[in-house]
């Protein structure tokens, strides 16, 4: 393991939240926050995700999607799917969607993110900043997703082709507590992301 540096100091920046919404997107105002996809593989987290960030951004509205499989190829190339690897996973990810919070824009991250500590986690680096943090669980059952298998992972996974695969040999915990729970079996991409839509609007996030 790396040694952790010390002698760190936070710099305050100079730019208000208030003054950053005040130059950002048609409708003004800070709308920064972050709604986090969870759900099995193939339960349709990228694609509500991405329907959500056409909407936002054709609305308006700074919208920026963060996926597993983008981010996996680029700032996380160097990890695999050990829960170890999945955890730090998680924490950057969750630290550089804080980051795009911060600057006003509507971070939207569509992860497995398997495990309920790491979920937390991301939650609390977004609550410390007082930004808000929306756990979206894309509730999808793996006998739908294994029968979408739209990667053909699941066929994979059942062959041990793939060791690891969440649902099949590792763990998946459901939330406890996800500010909400959307359904995508007998209904569209745009009906599940109308439900995460009503909740931005319950949240004052969205007019
Ligand atoms: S995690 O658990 O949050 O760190 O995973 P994530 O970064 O979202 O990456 C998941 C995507 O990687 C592919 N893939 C796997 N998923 C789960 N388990 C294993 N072992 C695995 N290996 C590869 C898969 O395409 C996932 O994308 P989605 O969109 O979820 O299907
Ligand atoms: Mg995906």
């Amino acid at each position: 393991k790396m040694q952790a540096a010390t002698n760190i100091l936070e710099q305050k920046h100079h730019v208000s939240r208030d003054s950053r919404g005040q130059i950002l997107g048609h409708l003004r105002g800070f709308r920064g926050c972050t709604v986090w996809f969870t759900g099995l593989s193939g339960a349709g987290k990228t694609s509500i995700s991405f329907e959500l960030e056409a909407f936002l951004v054709g609305h308006g509205i700074p919208s920026y999607a963060l996926d597993g499989d983008n981010v996996r190829g680029g700032l996380n190339k160097n990890l695999g799917f050990s829960k170890e690897d999945r955890e730090e996973n998680i924490r950057r990810v969750a630290e550089v969607a804080k980051l795009f919070a911060d600057s006003g824009v509507v971070a939207l991250c569509s992860f497995v993110s398997p495990f309920e500590k790491d979920r937390d986690l991301a939650r609390k680096i977004h609550e410390e900043s007082g930004l808000p943090f929306l756990e979206v669980f894309v509730d999808t059952p793996l006998d739908v997703c294994e029968k979408r298998d739209v990667k053909g992972l699941y066929k994979k996974a059942r062959e041990g082709k793939i060791k690891g695969f969440t649902g099949i040999d590792q763990a998946y915990e459901r939330p406890s507590k996800p500010d909400i729970s959307v359904n995508t079996v007998g209904m569209g991409i745009k009906d599940s992301m109308m439900m995460v839509i009503d909740l931005l609007v319950q949240k004052g996030i969205l007019p």
